[in-house]
């Protein structure tokens, strides 16, 4: 009886240790794989509604037509949706771009700017490339993109108080705005609006700890979650922190909705995994639409090598419910909340962490 209890309490962290553990490495077969066929009775395929994004609309930002999307749901997780790449071949390039030049850059925030000056973190990009090319194949101290952990877009998130502040906003990536709305639409929240993003970084011995996304004020309204390069295991749980969770993998391109009831559940990513060769061709090709300027060959191979190596995972997040804002925070609580030590955050589980 007291080992019933003792597994009741620890559901989600025991299984959080078995697929973080190296040496034996877990048994991955209780792993759904959404790209591959299944004869779970768990998952059930899904149909988007045709009308709600149109094939141009979706080919603006890389995705193919809704109605060939592969959309899962699965029994238990009423809300969660469950999208197998949808993206057009080739354009995945452009999101692994603009995730580690374009989204890092100043006005954004990023784990580098607690400990370096603006100047410094401006453009890693530029100063990574001049690294790497310097470098001669010699072993070089850790370039700042190797050393980047998180980027917040829009409403930047405040690690230390778990809080968005009206007073800290940059303009939210437009593509990036689009291209969710998009997702949402076709998932049936055509009102969504992007207001804030976290992008994590995952080497490959990172992980992420359990946790529930609750800092948004109206959690009527969906949160996104795209996955880029190696792949990933997430574990869904339930509204208790020990309820024990189903295990999945996240391959390049995959997107996951959480909605409805599914929208305030325990989640983590204990390990990533190596990309299956036969997912995800991430490789530019001649898709480029107006809008999304064509990925360099130069440009490329520097992401081609990094996503070789680590997994970009993009959260966006509607913060505010319609019409709604900010309730008042004294500028002296915010400044309270910044100078709180920043060790908390690390502590908070939130954000990507080396083991
Ligand atoms: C998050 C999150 C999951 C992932 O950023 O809140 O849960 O797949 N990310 O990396
Ligand atoms: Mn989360």
């Amino acid at each position: 009886m007291a080992a019933i209890v003792e597994c009741r309490e620890d559901g989600f962290r025991k299984i959080f240790k078995f697929y973080k553990r190296r040496s034996p490495p877990p048994n991955f077969s209780d792993v759904f794989d959404f790209s591959k066929p299944t004869t779970s009775d768990k998952v059930v395929q899904v149909k988007m509604d045709p009308q709600a994004v149109s094939d141009g609309d979706a080919a603006r930002v890389g995705l193919q037509p809704a109605r060939d999307w592969r959309v899962f749901n699965l029994k238990g997780y009423p809300g969660f949706i469950f999208i197998n790449n949808p993206f057009l071949r080739g354009s995945q390039a452009y999101w692994v771009r603009q995730c580690l030049k374009t989204y890092p850059r100043k006005p954004n925030v990023c784990n580098l700017d607690m400990h370096m000056s603006p100047g410094d973190t401006q453009d890693i990009w530029a100063k990574s490339v001049c690294n790497l090319s310097r470098s001669g194949g010699k072993r070089e101290p850790k370039t700042l993109l190797e050393r980047l952990r998180w980027v917040t877009l829009g409403y930047h998130y405040n690690w230390n108080s778990k809080t968005y502040s009206p007073n800290h906003y940059t303009p939210f990536p437009a593509e990036l705005r689009l291209l969710s709305h998009q997702i949402a639409a076709a998932c049936g929240f055509p009102g969504f609006s992007a207001e804030a993003g976290i992008l994590n970084y995952y080497r490959s011995d990172s992980s992420l700890g359990i946790h529930v996304d609750e800092s948004e004020l109206d959690h009527s309204c969906p949160l996104l979650s795209f996955s880029f390069g190696q792949s990933a295991i997430f574990l869904l749980g339930g509204t208790q922190r020990h309820d024990p969770p189903t295990a999945m993998y996240m391959h390049s391109g995959d997107l996951m909705v959480m909605s409805g009831q599914s929208r305030l559940l325990y989640h983590a990513v204990p390990r990533i995994v190596p990309a299956p060769q036969e997912v995800a061709v991430v490789e530019p090709s001649s898709w480029g639409s107006d809008q999304q300027e064509c990925v360099s060959p130069e440009d490329w191979a520097v992401c081609s090598e990094y996503i070789q190596s680590s997994r970009i995972n993009v959260t966006v997040r509607q913060v505010l419910g319609q019409s709604q804002s900010f309730p008042e925070t004294t500028l002296e609580e915010e400044h309270q909340a910044e100078g709180e030590d920043r060790s908390k955050r690390r502590k908070g589980g939130y954000s990507p962490q080396q083991t």
